[in-house]
């Protein structure tokens, strides 16, 4: 069908690619000074931040210091965290909590003193996670998400996926700015232009690329894929974070079990009852996440066991069903009850630690484009990002960009004449299951050799794959009109290269990147960041503007 040029182009002054957490903070800060346009690819809660359980790292504790937490983050990041960004973040993060305070995010408070509940995970050495029970993410989506809907300054685009950036490269003028980006309108089954002054990739992560993942559908690495075809660099793609408990049934599609159990006391056991983590290392279950995931992989290997199991069940049951209402209903929708029974758990992908890099506002190094979130590397999470400190940068970033574009949007004209989607070569496909077939193989591959424990030959093997698939999809895209799950598919391909590839060139073990062909950190030089370099970068200020 065809559809008018007015339907198919929008003016926006900021469009926000992505609702979770990053990019409705970044929206609702500015959106009382100018009008925003939020992109969500499906419903508008539906994203990552929708699952989070454990909760929000800030220092609240009076026990509690801003140096620990930038300590504690220092050690997780094994070496990689980028001391100023690790500073801005933990020195916001008391903000960060009172804005959503304010914004009416129902946090767990504690019956005694009433100020808000702290409960502890895996790498922090004080109580510092600010919880909603063990639903932290659906508090604060479903908060930000009706104070967006209310705002008059917002246009929310629901089921609308960005395709790609719109660069003033390819419309060949000399300036380098991001000028928007095209959308498929999936209900419409229609290409947009959204021409707007600055761009925002807030598309959260990539673990979607791995067989096993607790993340959403959603997380299929967007944001980086089209952030390195627009010509940014993108750093520490190998530092994939596995969480370590994940429900394992087959009918629960690795359902999270938070950290926060054992931050609370239980305990992983062997299935002959036995503890094992005392083995791996001194702070145990609590250690933290890499470490885990990796003791639970090799033990299930070393005893071809299907799974390990996390046991709670030494707290009294009102504990268990007051602090994990939702953890406790889920298993007993599986048949176990956590108050009376371990429970079988299997590490799964969970958090990509890398990702467009960007400067402690947000910015890219395409002037007029931003990244937050899960989709930025920002410096803070380095080899292995410690619990509950990834919704923290969302909040922090968010307002961050949200302040320097507001600062800037002045000195920025609207983007003319831009061109409409060019369908006129393609047709619909014919072969929907070449999508299906690639999209199972590449996650199938992913698991097997580029997961927890790697090694140079499966890297070799996995990037053999991976040229394979880049070839055969990018002849599929060029021939037949985009889909959702074909523009997916492009992404996760891309961004599954961009892992391997840096993994191949990190020749030892660091956080979460371990390999047994060079299983200690390289000791003769000091610990580097993997960045990657696409072919149209152009090297420019990182002002942002
Ligand atoms: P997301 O929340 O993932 O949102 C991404 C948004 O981008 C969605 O709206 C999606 O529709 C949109 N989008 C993506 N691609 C496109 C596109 N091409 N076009 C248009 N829109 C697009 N972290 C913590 O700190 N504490 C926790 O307790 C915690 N628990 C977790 C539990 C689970 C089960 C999971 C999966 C993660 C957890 N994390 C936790 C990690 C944290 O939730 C995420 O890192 C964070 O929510 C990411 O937020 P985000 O805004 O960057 O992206
Ligand atoms: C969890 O609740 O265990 C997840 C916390 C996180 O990913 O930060």
């Amino acid at each position: 069908m065809e559809h008018p040029p007015q339907a198919r182009h929008r003016d926006c002054d900021v469009l926000i690619v992505g609702a979770g957490a990053a990019g409705l903070t970044l929206a609702l800060q500015l959106a009382p000074h100018v009008r925003v346009t939020v992109l969500a690819k499906s419903a508008l809660l539906e994203s990552s931040t929708l699952y989070a359980q454990g909760g929000v790292a800030a220092v609240f504790d009076e026990q509690d210091s801003i140096d620990s937490h930038v300590q504690d983050t220092l050690e997780a990041g094994a070496g990689l965290c980028h001391l100023d960004a690790v500073r801005f973040t933990v020195e916001h993060s008391r903000a960060a909590i009172e804005r959503l305070v304010a914004a009416g995010v129902p946090f767990t408070h504690d019956e005694t003193t009433h100020s808000l509940h702290l409960t502890r995970e895996g790498g922090h050495s004080h109580r510092r996670i600010i919880h909603a029970a063990d639903s932290t993410g659906r508090a604060i989506e479903t908060t930000l998400a009706e104070l967006v809907h209310r705002h008059p300054n917002i246009d929310v685009h629901e089921r609308h996926i960005a395709v790609d950036l719109i660069t003033a490269a390819k419309l060949g003028r000399s300036e380098p700015r991001c000028l928007g980006a095209y959308v498929l309108d999936r209900e419409h089954g229609m290409v947009k232009t959204f021409a707007a002054r600055f761009t925002v990739l807030a598309t959260g992560g990539a673990s979607k690329v791995y067989l096993y993942t607790s993340n959403p559908d959603l997380s299929t690495g967007d944001g980086i894929a089209m952030g390195w075809r627009a010509g940014c660099r993108v750093a520490n793609m190998e530092f994939n974070q596995f969480h370590p408990t994940c429900l394992y049934h087959p009918k629960a599609k690795s359902f999270l079990v938070t950290e926060a159990l054992r931050g609370e006391g239980a305990v992983l056991r062997l299935p002959d009852g036995s503890r094992f983590m005392p083995r791996f290392d001194p702070r145990a279950e609590l250690a933290p996440r890499d470490i885990v995931a990796r003791a639970i992989d090799h033990e299930m290997k070393r005893l071809g066991a299907e799974c390990v199991y996390l046991d709670i069940s030494h707290k009294p049951a009102e504990f268990i069903q007051s602090h994990f209402p939702t953890i406790y209903a889920k298993c007993l929708e599986f048949g176990f009850d956590l108050s009376r029974e371990p429970i079988p758990v299997v590490p799964a992908a969970h958090y990509t630690c890398g990702g467009v890099m960007t400067d402690l506002n947000g910015a890219t190094d395409l002037p007029g484009l931003y990244a937050v979130g899960e989709t930025a590397f920002t410096g803070l999470h380095g080899a292995n990002r410690m619990a509950s400190n990834s919704l923290l940068e969302c909040l922090v970033f968010g307002q961050a960009a949200a302040e320097q574009i507001r600062a800037q949007l002045e000195q920025i004209a609207a983007p003319q004449g831009l061109p409409q989607w060019d369908e006129s070569r393609v047709t619909d496909s014919d072969e929907e299951v070449v999508v299906s077939h690639n999209w199972e193989e590449l996650r199938h591959f992913m698991w097997d050799y580029v997961g927890i424990v790697r090694t140079d030959k499966r890297l070799q093997r996995a990037k053999r794959r991976a040229n394979l698939l880049l070839g055969e999809i990018a002849e599929y895209y060029g021939n037949f009109r985009v889909t959702n799950d074909l523009l997916e598919l492009r992404n996760l391909t891309l961004v599954a290269d961009l892992i391997i590839r840096s993994a191949m060139q990190r020749k030892e073990s660091r956080g979460l990147h371990y390999t047994l062909d060079y299983p200690e950190p390289d000791a003769s030089r000091q610990p580097q960041d993997t960045i990657l370099v696409p072919p149209n970068y152009r090297q420019a200020p990182r002002s942002g503007g």
